[in-house]
């Protein structure tokens, strides 16, 4: 169903990766709601992922740019306008990868050279790709950027490592510089904090299927899906929710607000 929310904007998706992906889902939901988008990904990810499948469903072209390099953002900003047809009224970034999760290294035991590049991938991307926009002035006034986070920020997740500060570095960031693009352009930056959902990123987390469930009982309407966070992310890049800015937005059945809820406890 589509209510045409984004008819005439445009946009730039980050990180679909294959049909599992968080980002997949919201390019495919944006582009049902009448935006014209580019998608991008690593130069790794095309070539292992199935992006170009997307690109040709959504009649969208895809810019290879890997997050970390800021020759290839530049690229991207002035690709995608080019592509669109001038500057962009929404940006998703849905990025995110943990080398000492990856290769399996204790939190306790962290290598510091791989924490630094988790960092630079999974949250100062978010900034350099903001840093960008502005200095590129690549979107349009009163457009709408959004990040994907987790509640580890906030709270112990033990085996989510150094992706819970990655993540409260994404969110901090998401603050900062939704001050200076709300006083200088009326954009939004906002990041949602979505329910674990099953795709590469979250599979890689260790004990993911057993946390996937014990968090579906615990919220009272169950685990929000990815076409959930789609639609959800298609209001926030409307011109419905123009006054949300600088917020982390839980959308998570209401796990963040539970304490204890019996159907857990039922199953102990
Ligand atoms: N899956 C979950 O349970 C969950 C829950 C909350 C938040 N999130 C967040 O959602 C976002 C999307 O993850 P997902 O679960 O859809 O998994 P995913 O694996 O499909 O997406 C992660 C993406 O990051 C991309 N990426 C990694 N390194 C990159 C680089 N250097 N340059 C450019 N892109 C790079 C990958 O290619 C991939 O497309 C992430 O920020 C993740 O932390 C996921």
């Amino acid at each position: 169903m589509s209510n045409n929310l984004l008819a005439n904007k445009k946009g730039i998706i980050f990180g679909a990766l294959d049909d599992k992906s968080i980002a997949w889902k919201i390019a495919e939901r944006c582009v049902a709601e009448g935006a014209a988008i580019t998608l991008t990904n690593a130069p790794v990810a095309l070539r292992f992922g199935k992006i170009q499948e997307l690109g040709e469903k959504l009649n969208a072209q895809i810019i290879p740019a890997d997050v970390t390099s800021q020759e290839d953002l530049d690229n991207l900003f002035s690709q995608s306008m080019d592509i669109l047809g001038g500057k962009v009224d929404f940006v998703l970034h849905s990025v995110g990868m943990s080398l000492n999760v990856r290769k399996k290294r204790a939190y306790t035991d962290i290598k510091y050279d791989w924490m630094q590049k988790t960092f630079d991938i999974s949250a100062i991307s978010f900034h350099r790709m903001m840093q960008t926009m502005y200095k590129m002035d690549a979107i349009n006034d009163w457009g709408s950027i959004v990040g994907l986070t987790y509640i580890a920020a906030q709270r112990t997740f033990p085996d989510y490592s150094e992706m819970a500060e990655s993540k409260s570095l994404l969110e901090s960031f998401a603050r900062s510089f939704g001050y200076h693009f709300g006083v200088s352009k009326k954009v939004r930056v906002n990041t949602i904090s979505q329910s674990p959902t099953i795709t590469t990123a979250g599979s890689g987390v260790k004990g993911f299927d057993v946390f996937f469930d014990y968090a579906d009982k615990m919220s009272p309407l169950g685990n929000a899906s990815s076409e959930d966070c789609a639609a959800y992310c298609v209001s926030l890049f409307s011109d419905l929710t123009r006054m949300v800015t600088m917020q982390n937005l839980y959308h998570d059945g209401g796990f963040s607000q539970m304490g204890m809820n019996p159907a857990v406890l039922d199953s102990i």
